[in-house]
């Protein structure tokens, strides 16, 4: 048997390719458009360190996913670099066969500190979420006063051990449209892939309001008044970001229309929650858990069979029905950004 005969499709002919696993629900940062300071202060109950799965846990499962198609895996949480000796997970990652690609997203505050042992366990490449370059606005945006320089130099870190780096910066009407412009000059600057984000629905928490959305026509309207923007092919079948390339030197800028543009037609990625559960969409209520399958009887071939029925049912769309859908959402910092 080929392969390829093994690996699952959704209900909408969508494959799995992406596996985002969520390292811990903790943060150090507090954006207001993911975990409003409010909800998530001091007496929020995280999950205790006995829920999460462990590394073991995290491979095992992996190893036995990887016939269904998975190719590509993401480290997010919460803040990944909170999870200690993440290095030691991604080196584990890397050893399995069939793992093509191992990425991590993190707010860059510790980035410095780790990216050298990050690179030689085999991490790929890193995405940095970077909201604004003022200091005060940045400040306020991330909730705990997190300077800007730390993260510009967790950036310079990880290039500086070979790692390409991507920038998010979310933009949210009255508070970083502003800060649109600095941004794609530092980026150019800097080597970094720059993509803007469309501020989202997700989870119940962070008081959305559609009139906050900055749409990323809106935002390629601002780069044209300073940059001659030409749009490039997608790098591969289901990319979020739509790109423009700079015409005059190097470098370019994405856009991740999640709100204007949904992208689910050739959404194939899967969340792992740190406690175990899956979820096959950004927005899903709950997931599946596969922790009691791992802690249970282990057998690799019952939670492949699990996950691909899964799949196999899954018919998630939720930014293209938006407004239709009333169900409350779990939230992002848990089930993985
Ligand atoms: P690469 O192209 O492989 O680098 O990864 P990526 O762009 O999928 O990953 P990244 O984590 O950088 O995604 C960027 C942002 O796009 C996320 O932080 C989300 O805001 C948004 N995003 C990613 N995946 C989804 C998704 O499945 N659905 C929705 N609605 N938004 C997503
Ligand atoms: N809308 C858009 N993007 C978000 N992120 C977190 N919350 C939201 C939201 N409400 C992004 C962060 C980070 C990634 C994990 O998800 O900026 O880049
Ligand atoms: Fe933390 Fe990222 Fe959520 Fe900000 S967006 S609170 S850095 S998990
Ligand atoms: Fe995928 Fe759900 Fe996001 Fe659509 S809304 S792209 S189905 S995760």
């Amino acid at each position: 048997m080929n392969s390829n005969d093994l690996m699952v499709t959704d209900v909408l002919g969508r494959g799995l390719r992406d596996l985002r696993i969520s390292v811990t629900d903790r943060c150090n940062f507090r954006c207001r458009y993911c975990m409003p300071v409010e909800i998530f202060g001091a007496g929020y109950a995280f999950m205790p360190r006995e829920e999460l799965l462990t590394f073991e846990e995290i491979v095992t499962l992996v190893r036995s996913l990887i016939p269904l198609g998975i190719e590509k895996i993401r480290l997010t949480g919460g803040e990944p670099l909170l999870r200690r000796g993440l290095e030691d997970l991604v080196a584990m990652l890397a050893a399995v066969d069939g793992v093509k690609d191992i990425a991590i997203t993190t707010n860059g505050v510790l980035l410095a500190h780790h990216a050298e042992a990050l690179a030689l366990a085999g991490l790929n490449r890193v995405t940095v979420s970077l909201d604004a370059l003022d200091p005060q606005i940045f400040a306020k945006m991330n909730g705990v006063g997190a300077k800007v320089d730390r993260v510009i130099a967790g950036i310079h870190g990880a290039q500086n051990f070979g790692l390409p780096v991507k920038v998010n910066a979310v933009i949210q009407r009255g508070v970083n449209e502003g800060e649109i412009l600095p941004l794609a000059r530092w980026a150019k600057t800097a080597g970094v892939d720059l993509r803007y984000i469309e501020y989202m629905d997700v989870g119940e928490t962070n008081g959305w309001k559609y009139d906050e959305v900055v749409s990323g026509a809106e935002i390629l309207t601002i780069l044209s008044e300073e940059f001659s923007l030409a749009p490039r092919a997608p790098a591969y079948r289901g990319e979020v970001a739509v790109h423009w390339q700079h015409q005059a030197g190097a470098g370019e800028i994405g856009v991740i229309q999640s709100v204007t543009k949904p992208f689910c037609r050739d959404c194939q990625r899967l969340r792992l929650s740190a406690d175990g559960k899956i979820f096959t969409c950004l927005f899903a209520t709950d997931g599946h858990d596969l922790r009691g399958i791992l802690r249970g009887q282990l057998d690799p071939q019952l939670l492949e069979a699990t996950v691909r029925s899964i799949w196999q049912a899954r018919e998630d769309r939720y930014s293209e029905v938006r407004g239709q859908i009333t169900m409350p959402k779990a939230e992002m910092s848990y089930l993985g950004g």
